[in-house]
């Protein structure tokens, strides 16, 4: 439990996991919790304050999901956001009512600079507005704070209970002061000090484990990426060799990745690792399969197989380690028990395997949250920052069916251009970079003698969530020491093209 902590009541809104994250953003701690959770688990966890999200009902609706009234007796300060902020209205004897006009976008916004929330803002800014319903009334007690030149209530309070309430959306960066008035509920309002840092979350996850796991024995599947390697470092932190990672080198990792992972866990951090290396055998698989899905397919399926295999060895096993992040956990719905990533490398992995509970010791986090808590912990930059790499590694930038020798083609030509991106300082801002082997062959010409050898495409992404994405404009002078390293130091290559489309109408991966 932490010291301090600010409860998030979800009622479905799309912003929900953003709330989560600005509150940490401030320091403090945060939970998200669904709306039906009951007063007494509510009363429990001694939040200081309570968050409201946004939802798409209406209030008005008989099937609206509610809290009970009996939350704005407890002491604690509310601030309801957008269908939050109406249904505090609604519960406390106001009126909601459907607005003449929808309201949608970024809209100037009128601020009263006495509202608490509102201090030291400027009086007029502009929010994010998001509805169809209003408040038409305001509940007894309660003053109007806000208004925009469609909505009279954009903002209202109870100081003395400590109530508040926004119909905008502080959460999202079009509401250009809304960190702000985050911060003054947060500490203004809630009086929260702002103590929590990464390294608490982490010092916290790993007490709790070892609480959790006693002296249980745990299993890891470690893909090398960021999630499972935090996940796996966090839980060996809690209980040491208790904990046994299976890695299965399917040999589809990018040069060195296998030996940096194996290096890493074991001589760095002595943790019980098991390699599996099973080159041969999902070369074997793989072999004469060109198509991307049924690739993908074997891939998933041979690492259960050989998951499994191990784990017998293991024997029997209390708990099974998953490096679940929070927004796995939100696309599942609101407050669904775990979700399994559905990832080739840990999917279906409980079904064939027994054991007690699932650890999940990310599942509150964002994707950079990991990465800071892996830095907490001490894991090495280079694997934290490491980019996205799709589960059934290079035998989807191979296109075709796969071989030792493209494989090995690729891998060379790959590394290169990741050396020369990241010498020239664009890691950070290239987001994903691959080179691709396309399959096609071309004719060149290299000391006087006709060549018919390889294409490769080089592939550089920037995207926020990998769902859309554009091309990124590396310069042309570091494609240019790419394209000719490439020619120079690998075998059967003898043209390079870069990728120029964006996600959609293509996919950031060629297969
Ligand atoms: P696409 O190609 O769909 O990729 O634009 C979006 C992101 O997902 C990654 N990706 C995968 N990850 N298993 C994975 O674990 C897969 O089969 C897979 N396919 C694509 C891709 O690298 C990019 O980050």
């Amino acid at each position: 439990m932490q010291t301090e902590s600010i409860l998030v009541l979800d009622f479905g809104g799309q912003y929900n996991q953003l709330i989560a994250r600005r509150v940490r953003d401030e320091h403090v701690y945060c939970e998200i919790l669904p709306w039906g959770t009951s007063l007494e688990r509510i009363r429990a966890g001694r939040y200081r304050g309570i968050i409201f999200t946004g939802g798409p009902s209406s209030v008005n609706d008989p099937k609206a999901p509610v809290c009970s009234q009996d939350l704005f007796e407890l002491g604690i300060p509310v601030l309801g956001i957008c269908y939050g902020a109406q249904l505090m209205a609604h519960l406390l004897g106001g009126a909601v009512a459907r607005a003449e006009k929808r309201e949608y976008g970024r809209v100037p916004l009128t601020l009263d600079p006495d509202s608490v929330l509102f201090q030291d803002l400027p009086g007029q800014t502009s929010c994010w507005m998001s509805h169809t319903d209003q408040i038409s009334r305001l509940p007894r007690g309660f003053r109007a704070t806000a208004h925009t030149p469609a909505c009279a209530v954009a903002a209202m309070e109870n100081t003395a209970q400590k109530l508040y309430a926004v119909q905008f959306h502080p959460e999202v960066e079009h509401t250009p002061e809304g960190r702000r008035m985050l911060r003054h509920f947060l500490y203004a309002v809630c009086g929260c000090s702002g103590q929590w840092q990464m390294t608490a979350f982490v010092q916290d996850a790993i007490a709790r484990l070892r609480a959790t796991i006693g002296q249980g024995r745990v299993l890891c599947a470690l893909s090398g990426g960021v999630d499972s390697s935090v996940a796996a470092f966090m839980v060996h932190q809690a209980v040491g060799r208790q904990l046994t990672c299976i890695f299965v080198d399917h040999g589809l990792l990018r040069k060195d990745e296998g030996d940096l992972v194996e290096r890493v866990f074991t001589e760095q951090f002595d943790m019980n690792l098991i390699r599996v290396n099973a080159q041969e055998r999902f070369l074997t698989l793989l072999s004469g399969v060109a198509d991307a899905e049924t690739k993908r397919k074997i891939i998933g399926e041979a690492f259960i197989r050989i998951f499994e295999e191990e784990a017998r060895h293991i024997g029997k096993v209390d708990y099974l380690v998953q490096g679940t992040i929070y927004p796995d956990v939100i696309e599942s719905g609101t407050g669904d028990a775990a979700v399994i990533k559905s990832h080739h490398n840990v999917g279906g992995l409980p079904e064939v395997i027994s054991f007690k509970e699932i650890v999940e010791p990310l599942r509150d986090l964002f994707k950079d949250e990991v990465r800071q808590a892996g830095l907490a912990l001490g894991l090495p930059p280079a694997m934290v920052w490491r980019q996205p790499f799709p589960g059934p590694g290079l035998a989807i930038r191979v296109m075709g069916a796969i071989t030792a020798e493209k494989l090995a083609i690729l891998r060379e030509a790959d590394a290169i251009f990741r050396e020369e991106i990241e010498r020239a300082g664009l890691g950070p801002a290239v987001h994903q970079y691959f080179a691709v082997l396309t399959g096609v062959r071309s004719v060149g010409v290299m000391g006087d003698a006709r060549t018919y050898d390889h294409v490769i495409a080089l592939r550089g992404v920037t995207t926020t969530d990998f769902m859309t994405a554009d091309w990124a404009r590396i310069p042309y002078d570091v494609l240019a020491r790419a394209s000719e390293r490439i020619v120079n130091e690998v075998q059967q290559v003898n043209r390079i093209v870069y990728d120029i489309t964006s996600k959609p109408p293509s996919t950031i991966e060629w297969e």
